[in-house]
């Protein structure tokens, strides 16, 4: 039979796909890592399907190698005997533990058939929620940013892991870039935060991110002579702040 890597979407339960959804409902047990994921998946299957695993909080590899193990072990049974679903935030393939369960299964357990249903990642949620436009041509590139890192180079990035905000700012903006936050964007759990200044989220949260843009960056868009055309019938576009006369 099979283990589903299943995408939950970035936090709010109703962002799973409709397949993840339908998988979720037909398999037999249903594996998280976490306590977040966790928490997302409870919305769609009871309780007694969820199946716990345990994962130390550990850079530690040999530590971290054990307990994939041994949630391949525990996995694999439930995979070979029925159907089985792993969850994760966001994307499987994201940035994400099921690539060292993955991984794991292929090393030890290689008889289990495993297929993925990709999830809404908070690498394409976050342009809805920071109403940022990736326009055709522009290049975006995915980093990491923990512990005050700000990596620079690409015109606009999207940095993950982002602990310590204030400092990343600070860096970026050094480095000529325009700063973004998103923190818990589209999730039920804590408070969606969205701001410009780093210090709204300067506190550590895990699930935090930030938009990085090249200032001074020219873009061209065909329809950019639409506003022009507004602006010369006296139009008002929805971004322009102008106030409109009676007559
Ligand atoms: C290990 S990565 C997991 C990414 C996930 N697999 C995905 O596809 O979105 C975790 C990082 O993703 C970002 N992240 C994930 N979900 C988020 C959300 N709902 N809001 C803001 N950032 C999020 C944060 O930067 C966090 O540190």
């Amino acid at each position: 039979m099979t283990l589903y890597g299943v995408g939950l979407g970035p936090g709010d339960p109703d962002l799973i796909s409709v397949r993840g959804r339908e998988i979720l409902d037909g398999v037999d047990v249903v594996y998280s890592p976490g306590r977040l994921s966790r928490a997302v998946a409870t919305e769609h299957v009871p309780e007694s399907r969820i199946g716990d695993l345990d994962f130390p909080m550990t850079s530690d590899e040999e530590r971290l190698r054990e307990a994939w193990k041994e949630a391949a072990a525990e996995i694999a049974p439930e995979a070979r005997a029925g159907d089985a679903a792993f969850v994760t935030l966001g994307d499987p393939n994201v940035y994400s533990t099921f690539g060292h369960l993955r991984r794991t299964l292929d090393a030890f357990h290689p008889d289990i058939d495993v297929e993925v249903v990709p999830g809404i990642s908070a690498m394409t949620a976050f342009a809805t929620a920071l109403k940022v436009e990736v326009e055709a041509g522009a290049g975006l590139a995915l980093r990491e940013a923990a512990g005050g890192h700000a990596p620079t180079g690409p015109d606009r990035m999207i940095l993950f892991k982002v602990t310590d905000a204030p400092e990343t700012a600070r860096k970026l903006d050094r480095a000529g870039y325009d700063v973004r936050f998103g923190r818990r964007l589209f999730m039920d759990a804590g408070e969606t935060v969205i701001a410009d200044d780093a210090e709204a989220v300067a506190d550590r949260d895990y699930y935090t991110l930030a938009y990085a843009k090249r200032r001074g960056l020219e873009t061209s868009r065909a329809t950019d002579e639409f506003a022009a055309d507004a602006d010369a019938n006296g139009r008002v576009s929805a971004t322009t702040d102008v106030e409109v006369g009676d007559d």
